[in-house]
Order: C-alpha cells, then structure tokens, then sequence
C-alpha cells in the first residue's frame, strides 16, 4: 500500500470539521426551497463559482449566507448527516463537529433548535454508521463578550448534549483574550476548551489561548512555526494542532500545499493531525486532505500512521471508547 492508499484506508478522527461548512450547494438549494427562501445567486453552479476566496473573511461572508437556509430541527439534522455519511465514506470512526449557535439565534432560530437536531443525528450516526460523535459550541469572535455570555446561558439548558467550546470567525483584531472570562466559566462548568488561533492570526494569539483560555488543543495553529520558544512549549506540553491543509490553501494561507507546514510540524515533534475545516467550501473532506497532503508534502507511511495516531490520541474520547480507537 502507498502513503496515499494508507491514507484514504486507515481509521482516522476528524476534530475541527465546522458543521454549516459541510452544507454542499445542492442541500443550500434544496433546504431553500424547502424553507420557501429565495437566495441570491441562480443556481447550484452559480453559488459554487462564487468560491473564490482570498482570505478568512471572503469565505466567512459567503459561508454565513450559506447556513441562512438553516431553520428547523429537521434542517440541522440534514446537514449532520449528510456529514456523517460523507466521514464514513473516508473511513472516520470519530468526529467532533463544531457549530455556531450565533449565527442562527441571529435570524430567530433557537438554541434549542439547533442544537437537538446535531445532537439527534450524532445518535444516529453512532446507531447506523458505528461513528461516534460530539458536539463543541464556538462562539463567534467577531461578536462582544456579552453575547458570549448570553450564548453560553442559553445554551446551558442543553449542557450534556455538547462537550465543549471553541472559538471561531474573524481572528485578526479578536485576540483570544477577549473572552478570558468566558472561557473561565466553561471551565468551571467543566467544558472541554479549543479555540482558533494562528490561522491568519499571530503566535501571540496562541500564546493567548494556551494562557489566558487554558486551551486544549489549538484549531490551525500553522502559524505556530513562526516562534521557536512557541513550538517548545507546544512539543512540552503536547497541545494538539487541528490542521486543515485544503482550507490553508483555498484562503490563501499557503500559495501552495507544497509549502504547506504539516510536515515541519510533525518532524518538530507537534501533535498536529488533518481537518477539512469547510469541506463544502475548500474542496474536500477528510481523505482529500489526506492524500493530497501526502503527495505534496512527499509524507511516509510513518507521517500517515502517526497523523492517525494523533487524531485520536488528540481527541476528547474517554473511557472503553478510546481504548478501542487508540
Ligand atoms: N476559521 C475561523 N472561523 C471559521 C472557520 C475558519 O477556518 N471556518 C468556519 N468558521
Ligand atoms: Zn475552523
């Protein structure tokens, strides 16, 4: 077998997979029509030609319009499996999916809404696909601290249908810090803690979310490299990155995957595995960003199997769970 075909083969978690940016053009349709929205673009094609990103906010503008065809349980439900059908396909046996409560109570839909349709259709995907699965709520950087806060309380009625928070949307100018005091309460609420930082953003946001929110793991991260004392402390304290080499590319963070970081971090000894991010939006789910890493990156079978490895050594399983996975 090639590291390519161990790639697409071997057991693997996906642990940063945004959940409205697995919503593909023709379920956008097609919940649009069910919703009896119009949308601003003529077709399936038309939506997917505005794919054309520059930076995180070029797709963040198109991708919240994307999840305004969102309403109902049944909607939420849709997307999540779609998701998981996708996974299996790639042969992920675990996946923690992240969503984004603020864009939806935006436009009057409940937390309760969106959250008991994910949380109905991970049952299922454990129950007909042998996927399990989790749930992490991010609050949206872009937004103050109040209605972080405001988020959190609703979402508290809740609390045993998800396992943690994270953070997410625009970084530059939204340092982690500005939510010290949320993420304090999540931890005394006994939620596990990620956060974005180092996407577009500098190491020193990710000196933030290490420091300041107690982070867990660090979503993207690449731009860790930048700071050797910042690459020893994560080797130290073994703080897992959820990196996402499609996405970098499509938003521009690499101008190639062949100059994509992934094999700088694993060589500096990180725990670093492979996301799809938006895999509606990037170009792929979980084995395109595999294999495509491997083949442009030059990966072994020993950077394969250790990617894997990570994915679940990386991941908030416990328990008769992860002594199965690991
Ligand atoms: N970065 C920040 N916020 C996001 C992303 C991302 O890659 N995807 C969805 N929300
Ligand atoms: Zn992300």
């Amino acid at each position: 077998m090639t590291p390519t075909e161990l790639a697409a083969a071997i057991p693997k978690a996906e642990l940063h997979i945004h959940i409205e940016g697995s919503l593909e053009p023709e379920l956008i349709f097609a919940l649009a029509q069910r919703n009896g929205l119009s949308l601003p673009y003529a077709s399936e094609a038309a939506l997917r030609e505005a794919y054309a990103f520059t930076n995180l906010q070029s797709f963040l503008d198109i991708y919240y319009a994307g999840a305004s065809v969102l309403l109902h349980e049944a909607d939420f439900h849709d997307m999540a499996w779609a998701y998981f059908l996708r996974a299996k396909a790639d042969n992920v046996v675990h996946a923690e999916l992240f969503f984004d409560p603020q864009t939806h109570t935006a436009r009057g839909v409940s937390v309760a809404t969106v959250i008991q349709g994910l949380a109905s259709a991970c049952a299922r995907a454990k129950a007909e696909l042998g996927i399990s699965a989790e749930l992490i709520l991010c609050f949206l950087r872009h937004l103050s601290e109040e209605e972080a806060f405001a988020t959190l309380e609703a979402a508290l009625p809740h609390r045993e249908q998800f396992i943690g928070v994270g953070l997410d949307s625009s970084e530059v100018g939204h340092p982690p810090s500005k939510f010290s005091r949320v993420f304090a309460r999540c931890r005394e609420l006994g939620l596990r803690i990620v956060a974005h930082a180092g996407e577009e953003g500098p190491p020193a946001y990710i000196w933030e979310a290490l420091n300041d929110l107690k982070t867990e793991r660090i979503d993207h991260g690449v731009r860790s490299l930048e700071d050797p004392a910042l690459v020893a402390e994560l080797a130290k304290r073994r703080t897992p990155l959820t990196v996402c080499p499609l996405s970098n590319l499509k938003l521009c963070v690499v101008n190639d995957l062949g100059d994509h970081p992934m094999k700088r971090l694993l060589d500096a000894g990180l725990c670093a595995t492979v996301n799809s991010d938006d895999p509606a939006y990037f170009g792929g789910y979980m084995n395109a960003n595999f294999t495509q890493t491997v083949q442009a990156l030059d990966l072994s079978r020993e950077h394969v199997i250790t990617l894997a490895r990570n994915s679940f050594e990386a991941s908030f399983v416990s328990g008769a769970r992860r002594a199965e996975l690991m």
